[in-house]
C-alpha cells in the first residue's frame, strides 16, 4: 500500500482539534498560550535554541540556566532545583534511581505513575507496594493512609525510600506531613510525586506542599497547572540527606543533551509569575472551582467530588485540591467516555480524561470563567439527551475496586523480568504467565501490571473493560491482541 507523503496527519489533526476547541479543561496549564508572554506563545520556533555559549548548557549549567534554577529553588524554599525537559516522568525516574541501588527495598504507593515503575526497573530496587485507599463512591484510588505507611515501614525496616503522590491525578492528598515524619524517624528517604501540585506552595487554602511538609525529593510538572510548556518540570532536592551531586549525575545520564529552550524558559517564567501573582491568581482559581461545584451540585444526575468527601484525618483522602473537578456521571446514565465525546463534539469542551463513570476537568492558571460556563452549558444539554449506550458500571466498579485493593503475585523483581527473554502470546492465553511489560491504561498512567508480576483473571478482565470504554492502553501491543510475557 502506498502511503500518502503529501499528508502530515498529526499536524492536520492537531490543527483541526484547535479550531474546534472552545474550553480546554486539560493540561498544559497555560491553556493554549493564554498565560505565556505573546512573543513566546507566537514564536515558538525562534526560541527553540541549542546549548550555546550565550544560552548555557542544561547538563552543566553555569549561566542563565543556573540562575533560573537558583530562583526556582528559592521560590520553593528548597536546597537545589533541577529544571527538566522530560516532564515529571523523567523526574520520578531520576529521583528513584538517585536514591536506591539494586536490591534495595523501596516502598511505593501502588497507584503511582508508570514513570516510578520505570525508575524501579532501571535502578534494580525491589518494590514493596502500599495498597492505596479505594473509594467506591467515585471509582478511584487515593493515597495511602498514614496507618498503611506505618505498617509498610514496620514490615520493611531495611527500606531505603518511600514514594507517595501529593496529590493524585484527581487532586486528593494523604497526610504528607505525618508521612514525612514517619519516614524521617526511620531514615527513609521520602520522594513526593507532586506532578499535579506545583502550585500548592503559592496558594492559600490548598493542600500542604510536600516541600513544606518535609519531603526529601519532590518532583513537579510545571506544565500541568502553571504556565510551563509541556514537558516542563522540576526536581527539588529539599533536604541535606540527599546527595544533590548524585541526582545531577543521574539526570546527566537520563536527560536529553538538546533541551528545548522555550520549555526551559517557560519554567523560569512560571516561577516569576507565581512569585509575583501566585496567591491572587490561585485564590481566584479556587473561587472559580467552588462556584462551578455549586452549579454542578444543583444539576440532578451529576455529583462532583468535594472536600466534604474527605475520608478523614490521616486517611488516603486527607484533603483535596478543589481545582480538580471530578464529575460523577453515573446517576445520569451516561458513561464517562460517552459524556466526554458528547461535550467535545457538541460543545468543544475537552476534559482532561474520562473514567468509566466520571469526567475529570483540570483547572489551571490559564482557566477562564467562560471555559467553565461552556462546561456547564454542555452538561445541561447532556442531561436532557438520552445516553447513547448503557453499561453495567456497577460490576466494572467492583472489578476495579478488587484490583485496586489487591496485589498480584510478584514472582521476581521488575528489573529481572524486564531484562529477561520475552515473547508475545495471545491475550487469552496470558492468565498465570509472568508479565514482561508495564501495562497501563492511559490516562491516568497507573499500571495495572508491572514486569515480574503474574497475570491474573481480574487484571486481564479489567484491561479488556477499560479498552472497551475507549481508553488507550499503554502496552507494547495497545490492541491487547497479545501480551509480552517471560519465555
Ligand atoms: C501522578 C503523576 N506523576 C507523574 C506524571 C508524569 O508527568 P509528566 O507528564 O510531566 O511526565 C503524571 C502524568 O500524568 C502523573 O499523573
Amino acid at each position: 500500500m502506498l502511503l500518502q507523503h503529501d499528508r502530515a496527519p498529526l499536524w492536520e489533526n492537531i490543527r483541526d482539534f484547535r479550531q474546534r476547541l472552545v474550553a480546554p479543561l486539560y493540561c498544559p496549564g497555560h491553556k493554549g498560550g493564554r498565560t505565556l508572554p505573546p512573543e513566546l506563545g507566537e514564536q515558538w520556533g525562534g526560541y527553540d535554541l541549542n546549548n550555546l555559549p550565550d544560552t548555557d548548557t542544561l547538563h552543566c549549567p553555569t549561566g542563565s540556566i543556573r540562575q533560573a534554577e537558583e530562583l526556582v529553588a528559592d521560590a520553593y524554599g528548597v536546597a537545589r532545583s533541577f529544571m527538566l525537559v522530560g516532564g515529571s516522568s523523567l523526574g520520578n525516574m531520576a529521583a528513584v534511581m538517585a536514591t536506591v541501588a539494586p536490591g534495595d527495598t523501596i516502598l511505593v504507593q501502588r497507584n503511582s505513575h508508570k514513570s516510578v515503575v520505570a525508575g524501579i526497573i532501571h535502578s534494580g530496587a525491589i518494590p514493596h507496594w502500599i495498597v492505596p485507599t479505594w473509594d467506591s463512591r467515585f471509582g478511584i484510588s487515593h493515597g495511602p493512609s498514614t496507618a498503611a505507611v506505618h505498617q509498610a515501614l514496620d514490615q520493611n525496616p531495611q527500606a531505603r525510600a518511600l514514594v507517595a503522590l501529593n496529590p493524585t491525578y484527581f487532586g486528593t492528598v494523604p497526610d504528607v506531613t505525618t508521612i514525612a515524619r514517619l519516614c524521617h524517624e526511620r531514615r527513609v528517604v521520602f520522594i513526593a510525586d507532586e506532578a499535579h501540585g506545583p502550585h500548592f506552595r503559592f496558594g492559600q487554602q490548598y493542600p500542604v506542599a510536600a516541600e513544606n511538609a518535609g519531603a526529601d525529593l519532590v518532583v513537579q510538572s510545571t506544565h500541568k497547572i502553571l504556565s510551563g510548556l509541556s514537558q516542563a518540570a522540576v526536581l527539588h532536592v529539599c533536604s541535606p540527606h540527599i546527595d544533590a551531586a548524585k541526582v545531577q549525575a543521574t539526570l546527566q545520564s537520563l536527560q536529553t543533551t538538546s533541551p528545548n529552550f522555550a520549555i526551559l524558559a517557560s519554567i523560569d517564567l512560571a516561577r516569576r509569575q507565581m512569585m509575583q501573582e501566585g496567591p491572587g491568581r490561585l485564590s481566584a482559581l479556587r473561587e472559580l472551582a467552588i462556584d462551578t461545584r455549586q452549579e454542578l451540585a444543583a444539576m440532578p444526575g451529576l455529583a462532583c467530588m468535594g472536600p466534604q468527601h474527605s475520608l478523614g484525618h490521616g486517611s488516603g483522602f486527607h484533603a483535596l485540591d478543589e481545582t480538580k473537578l471530578l464529575i460523577d456521571t453515573r446517576p445520569s446514565g451516561w458513561t464517562g467516555g460517552d459524556a466526554q465525546r458528547f461535550l467535545n463534539r457538541e460543545f468543544g469542551v475537552q476534559p482532561e480524561l474520562s473514567g468509566s463513570g466520571y469526567l475529570l476537568c483540570i483547572l489551571t492558571v490559564g482557566t477562564l470563567r467562560r471555559d467553565l460556563d461552556q462546561l456547564l452549558t454542555g452538561l445541561r444539554a447532556m442531561l436532557v439527551t438520552s445516553p447513547p449506550s448503557s453499561e453495567d458500571l456497577g460490576a466494572l466498579n467492583e472489578l476495579a475496586g478488587r484490583v485496586a485493593e489487591s496485589l498480584p503475585e510478584m514472582v521476581m523483581s521488575p528489573r529481572e523480568a524486564f531484562y529477561r527473554r520475552q515473547c508475545a502470546i495471545p491475550f487469552d492465553q496470558a492468565v498465570g504467565r509472568i508479565s514482561g511489560e508495564i501495562i497501563t491504561p492511559y490516562p491516568p498512567g497507573i499500571p495495572v501490571i508491572v514486569p515480574g508480576e503474574r497475570l491474573d483473571q481480574d487484571r486481564l478482565e479489567l484491561l479488556v473493560a477499560v479498552k472497551r470504554a475507549h481508553s488507550p492502553i499503554s502496552a507494547v501491543d495497545p490492541s491487547l491482541a497479545t501480551l509480552r510475557v517471560l519465555e
